[in-house]
């Protein structure tokens, strides 16, 4: 993890940043520092509005003086950028560390584009060494931990390891913006991510998971002196 690469990753966005674009604002710290550069720009008199994708990146917008939309009442998403926890070479996508990949998902589904800024050490030949997060309903979490266990099984991932995520405390659950506790689900290796996709959507209790198939087109690697820039 390296802030300078984060930076530069960041810093390389703003080429698909325009005047008078609705940004879809990402969370995470790559994505915070982004926001952090965009808050400089809008108070040097870029005209952009944010959507973010957290109670944590819409507090740190309007900190740094950026306008918000409300969610439901946006036309038209332009562009959105965020992080990610492991990009493989298809822009297949981990994302939730922080818990916050539905409405990450849900926003960059809503998007023209979504661009993800990464350091390097975010790219991966295959899926699966960080933690698959899976949001699911508290209801019944136990039963929908074991039915992801098998539809990893089935998936192809040869030995599932489901975890519901604690707060810092280790005793209490994490609990999400929206009110659903995580699973985090160790994988090794995910040899078949769009199988892993169809069979965590077929459980009823899985709110969403934080496999991003199909939604990046761009990706920003930062380096220790630059940006490399790759696009689908
Ligand atoms: C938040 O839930 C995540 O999807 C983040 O986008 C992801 O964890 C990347 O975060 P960092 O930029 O902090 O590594």
């Amino acid at each position: 993890m390296s802030d300078r690469q984060k930076t530069h990753a960041a810093a390389a966005a703003f080429d698909y940043v325009e005047e008078g674009m609705t940004l879809g604002l990402g969370s995470g710290s790559t994505a915070e520092i982004f926001v952090r550069m965009l808050g400089e720009r809008v108070r040097n008199g870029l005209n952009i509005k944010g959507v973010p994708t957290s109670d944590q990146t819409a507090d740190l917008a309007r900190d740094v003086g950026i306008p918000l939309l409300d969610v439901d009442h946006v036309d038209q998403i332009a562009v959105t950028i965020d992080g990610a926890d492991e990009v493989d070479g298809r822009f297949q996508l981990i994302k939730g560390g922080g818990g916050r990949h539905l409405r990450e998902k849900l926003i960059a589904r809503a998007s023209d584009l979504m661009v993800v800024i990464v350091d390097e050490s975010k790219l991966v030949s295959t899926l699966g060494q960080f933690p698959l997060p899976v949001e699911v309903d508290p209801f019944g979490f136990s039963i929908t931990a074991r039915q992801i266990y098998q539809a990893l099984s089935k998936a192809g991932v040869s030995k599932p390891d489901v975890q519901l995520r604690r707060k810092g405390d280790g005793l209490d659950p994490f609990i999400t913006d929206g009110g659903n506790y995580i699973l985090d689900c160790g994988c090794g290796e995910i040899p078949d991510a769009s199988a892993v996709d169809v069979g965590l959507k077929d459980l009823p209790g899985v709110v969403e998971h934080g496999l991003f198939l199909n939604m990046a087109r761009v990706v920003i690697v930062g380096e220790d002196h630059q940006a490399r820039v790759m696009e689908l």
